[in-house]
């Protein structure tokens, strides 16, 4: 594989999405299909830290997945607090810290507890930070910081990029280098719609239950073959690098 340690990105951002098919291609739940997805999360998670990424976002919870049928969506909640409540010593071993972006107001009691706890745990580390997308719709958090923004009587003159994000979730991370989605989709589906302005973008056909460490060394490996101009000349590029 052409490999290079150097041009490691700084933030990867990740749609896992195929679990429902893949458990469907075995006969089994959609359920079996999160567990499996969430131990990809593993295993991405400990690949990113060995490489030195510094932020991993993944959308772990959509806005639109409160409509899914009340079922899946209690036994998601579960999933969340087990691995949650199971990977926190894990987290702590790797300095890694738990960050989570989106409308966690909407969370059940328990998820929203659990989750601030691993926050506040793993707030001291340094290593790099998971940040679990839940809740969360980039069409809402826009909405969200216009409407903050508002309240604040922020005069016009002074809304500018900088000003915007600071009024995101996501607020003092940096945006994505790589978005990567598994299972053929080609969309955002409503993920980063700011912060992805500049990303580079990676679709696979594979699923996310089968999407482990080989295929995430793929898509980086990928991305390090790509030139990045931010709207400049290729000449330019190379003059500043
Ligand atoms: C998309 O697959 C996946 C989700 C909506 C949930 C993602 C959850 C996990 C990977 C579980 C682990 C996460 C944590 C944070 C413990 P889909 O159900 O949309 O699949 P389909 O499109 O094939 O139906």
């Amino acid at each position: 594989m052409d490999f290079q340690t150097l041009r490691i990105p700084r933030h990867v951002a990740i749609i896992m999405d195929g679990n429902g098919r893949w458990a469907k291609e075995r006969g089994k739940s959609r359920m079996f299909g999160h567990s499996e997805g969430a131990m990809s999360l593993d295993e991405v998670t400990e690949t990113a830290v060995e490489l030195g990424i510094e932020y991993l976002t993944v959308y772990a919870f959509s806005t639109e997945n409160w409509n899914r049928p009340g079922e899946e969506v209690s036994a998601l909640m579960s999933l969340l607090v087990q691995s949650i409540e199971d990977k926190t010593p894990k987290l702590l071993d790797n300095n890694i810290r738990l960050l989570a972006i989106g409308d966690l107001s909407r969370l059940p009691r328990e998820v929203a507890d659990r989750l601030q706890r691993c926050i506040d745990e793993t707030a001291h580390c340094s290593r790099m930070s998971l940040v679990l997308a839940l809740s969360y719709s980039a069409q809402w958090e826009i909405l969200n910081a216009v409407k903050n923004i508002i309240n604040d009587k922020i005069s016009v003159e002074d809304i500018d990029e900088k000003l915007f994000s600071d009024y995101l979730t996501t607020k003092n991370i940096p945006d994505p280098d790589l978005l990567i989605r598994t299972s053929g989709e080609v969309r955002i589906s409503n993920f980063l719609l700011w912060q992805l302005a500049y990303s580079e973008l990676y679709f696979t056909e594979t699923l996310w239950p089968d999407f482990r460490r080989e295929e995430f060394l793929k898509a980086i490996a990928d991305y390090q073959n790509r030139e990045r101009r931010f709207g400049k000349t290729s000449e330019q590029i190379s003059i500043t690098n």
